[in-house]
């Protein structure tokens, strides 16, 4: 573009023209413009195009081969966008929901995202990050206070900081500067981390939560009572324990997780089990399912027993000694039986009795009940537990051995565990249910 400044001055005016206050920042625009300028042959996605200035700014640094999406509902707005920068044929204007473009995008394809609009930013975040790349920037602005918020955007807004904040997957500075300016980079992480969709989870493990409902009496939360629920997931068990009166906060390393638990109404915050943010605070740490995922097993206990008043209690119950073994060993024999599969790592926790009861004991608890319970645990599909449970140590596999994968598990554990007459898998978990006071 040969004159950014008069085709701003222009968009400005016609915008204004229009009654329309909400321009973008100048500086942010430089801004934009110096960050895209790093990614030659570029994939950039815009969420919310407006009347085009952040458009005008991206295109200006663009190089020839770069390719920009830009989307928005507002049809007045875009054609104005459309007026200045419709004949530069490297953007591909979009008139309707951002939700949509998402969903067109492939996973892992995208260099640079400006999401200046909701989806994307308050909500379809998840969706929104996973098109970046390794290395693909996420700019946000408008996070400093601003006259023009509506009433309870800055909750919004500390909320977003956080999960973005707590993200193993970006980098992200946030910057006092401009209208206020997040930045994140999109970089490597553990292979084995696994994603969680609430929805498929909700759907076809439901049975998590049912069957927990011994471990919320052996709780036994009372009115006033605050209790911090540790690996919250969707909230299905938070809202249980509230309805005794006690107050839940729920925390859990996904951000889809608790994005699903506030939308129940339960406070909850992204937080790993290892390092809680929160210090004497609960009469009660609770934890369902969630504690096999955590591998430094002392460290989430450490982390508990400081979080609890003296006097509190910790009630948990996750996978113990042999915990669906024979889905684990058949996934092990199927990873030796492909090398081209990489290595199999097995990440889950699944500790005894004796040495669940030392590392409690250790760390000042007193043991009050600690037994391991078989648990065969009904289960329409197999493939289907594996792809909501075993995503993140199959995260290397293409789509194709996944399906081998699953195929060859279900092969091997068919005689075992797959109940022929009732059609059914019985799977067989293993559950360790302690309760412990400080
Ligand atoms: C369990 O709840 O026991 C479990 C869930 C996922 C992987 C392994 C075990």
């Amino acid at each position: 573009m040969k004159n950014i400044n008069k085709t701003i001055n222009a968009i400005v005016k016609e915008t204004k023209a229009i009654g329309f206050d909400q321009t973008s920042d100048a500086l942010v625009g430089r801004f934009l413009a110096t960050l895209v300028a790093s990614k030659p042959d570029a994939k950039i996605l815009e969420l919310g195009t407006g009347s085009g200035l952040s458009t005008a700014w991206i295109a200006h640094s663009m190089d020839t081969k770069s390719h920009l999406i830009t989307v928005d509902n507002d049809e007045r707005l875009v054609s104005i966008a459309k007026k200045y920068l419709g004949s530069d044929n490297r953007i591909d204007f979009r008139v309707g929901l951002g939700e949509e473009v998402i969903d067109e995008i492939k996973e892992n394809s995208i260099d640079f995202i400006f999401a200046d609009t909701w989806p994307g930013k308050y909500h379809y975040l998840e969706e929104a990050l996973r098109l970046l790349k390794v290395g693909g920037i996420y700019v946000i602005d408008d996070m400093l206070p601003q006259p023009n918020w509506p009433e309870g955007h800055d909750k919004k807004v500390d909320a977003l900081i956080e999960i973005l904040n707590a993200r193993e997957d970006l980098h992200m500075t946030q910057m006092d500067w401009a209208t206020g300016v997040i930045i994140c980079t999109k970089i490597e992480t553990d292979k084995e981390t696994n994603q969680w969709n609430p929805k498929e989870y909700s759907t076809h493990t439901a049975f998590v939560s049912q069957l927990a409902l011994p471990i919320v009496e052996l709780l036994n939360p009372k009115k006033g009572e605050r209790v911090l629920d540790v690996g919250c997931g969707d909230g299905t068990l938070a809202v249980e324990i509230q309805k005794s009166g006690a107050k839940v906060v729920g925390i859990d390393l996904s951000s889809q997780m608790v994005e699903a638990c506030r939308a129940k109404g339960i406070e909850a915050v992204v937080c790993s089990a290892t390092n809680i943010a929160f210090v004497n605070e609960f009469d009660a740490v609770f934890s369902n399912a969630a504690l096999h995922w955590v591998k430094d097993a002392k460290g989430a206990v450490e982390s508990i027993k400081r979080a609890l008043k003296h006097g509190g209690r910790f009630v948990a119950e996750f996978g113990g000694e042999g915990n669906m073994k024979s889905v684990i060993d058949a996934i092990e024999v199927v990873f030796t039986k492909h090398p081209e599969f990489g290595e199999f790592n097995n990440i889950w926790y699944f500790p005894s009795v004796d040495e669940y009861k030392k590392l409690l004991v250790d760390n000042g608890f007193k043991v009050e009940h600690i037994e391991l319970i078989p648990r065969p645990t009904p289960m329409n599909s197999l493939a289907k537990w594996l792809d909501i449970f075993a995503n993140g140590i199959c995260k290397n596999l293409t789509p194709f051995q996944f399906d081998t994968l699953k195929q060859e598990v279900e092969e091997i554990c068919k005689d075992r565990l797959f109940d022929k007459n009732k059609n059914i898998w019985i799977l067989d978990y293993v559950r360790l249910r302690i309760k412990g006071t400080i």
